[in-house]
């Protein structure tokens, strides 16, 4: 079986190439990039793959049983069609099942629910374009949060606007794992996943981080409107913008969702205070 998978420039792209060649199986990789200079050494074939350019993946999907795609990241409208070139792409070169990485928040209200529809819009064509399918929804990554200690020492804080609700939280290796499952056990197609370890509220999140790393910090909240000003002065309108409507959804209990890790992966998520004891191990 050939297995392909988009965006292996990126960090979970290249997370899932590793966990398929972590798989005891004959199984060939193929990556798919927009940057191909950007990959790094994966000791894979990999063959250009801009999800704006519909020929040059139908040819670099020539081979190919099983794809994965890794959502993209442009506005929402214009996502929507890259995604969908991707679909026409897998069909015409006789790609068999798509897997295609989704994500979890609050499908209405919030700053961040049309990049969340535009991801529903995707998995309601993946799921309709006659190939065997398989959707994961992804969880909040928390790498960042770890990746801001040095910026949370300083403030000696994390502060937003979730509130004392918890989120679903998973990690990049944690998904991958999961995707290779799914890309590679016919008994879980046609089926979506709601992919993240145990929900955390802020509180806990801060908790785990001083455990980690011998910090003190606490969790202070925000008002939607505080947090949003605070992020727009921080990055931008646009982006600071969407970064409060992802809190905002947390707020709402939008990323507090019951799990279905375990039953994609056949074992449960990773536990935080084994994966906040690695980092400090
Ligand atoms: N669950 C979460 O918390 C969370 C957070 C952030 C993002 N996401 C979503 O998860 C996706 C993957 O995350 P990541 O950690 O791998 O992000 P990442 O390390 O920033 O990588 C993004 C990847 O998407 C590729 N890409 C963007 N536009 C493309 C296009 N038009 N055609 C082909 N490839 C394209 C990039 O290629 P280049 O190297 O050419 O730029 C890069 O390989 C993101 O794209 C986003 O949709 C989820």
């Amino acid at each position: 079986m050939t297995i392909a998978v988009t965006a292996v420039s990126g960090q979970l792209g290249s997370s899932i190439v590793r966990a398929l060649q972590s798989f005891d199986s004959d199984v060939q990789i193929v990556g798919l990039a927009r940057t191909p200079a950007r990959v790094e050494d994966l000791g894979i074939d990999v063959r250009p793959g801009d999800y704006a350019d519909p020929d040059t993946l139908t040819q670099s999907l020539t081979g190919v049983d099983t794809l994965l795609l890794v959502s993209g990241n442009e506005q929402p409208e214009a996502r929507i069609q890259q995604h969908r070139n991707v679909l026409d792409a897998a069909k015409a070169a006789g790609v068999t099942k798509v897997v295609y990485t989704s994500v979890q928040g609050a499908e209405e209200g919030t700053a961040f629910s049309p990049v969340v529809q535009s991801n529903r819009q995707t998995e309601a064509d993946v799921r309709e374009c006659d190939l065997d399918w398989v959707v994961g929804r992804n969880g909040i990554y928390i790498e960042p949060d770890v990746e801001a200690i040095e910026d949370y020492k300083s403030a000696g804080e994390i502060a937003n606007c979730a509130g004392e609700a918890k989120c679903g939280y998973t990690t990049r290796s944690e998904l991958a794992f999961a995707y290779a499952r799914m890309l590679t056990e016919s008994s879980l197609n046609s089926q979506t996943f709601l992919l993240h370890g145990e929900p955390l509220t802020q509180s806990a999140l801060a908790s785990h981080l001083n455990s980690a790393f011998g910090t003190d910090l606490v969790f202070r909240s925000m008002s939607v409107d505080e947090y949003r000003a605070d992020r727009v002065a921080a990055l931008g309108d646009f982006i600071g913008t969407v970064i409060a409507g992802i809190y905002e959804g947390i707020l709402t209990g939008a990323n507090d969702q019951p799990s279905d890790y375990a039953a994609a992966v056949g074992r449960p998520h990773q536990a935080w205070d084994d994966y906040f004891s690695s980092l400090s191990s």
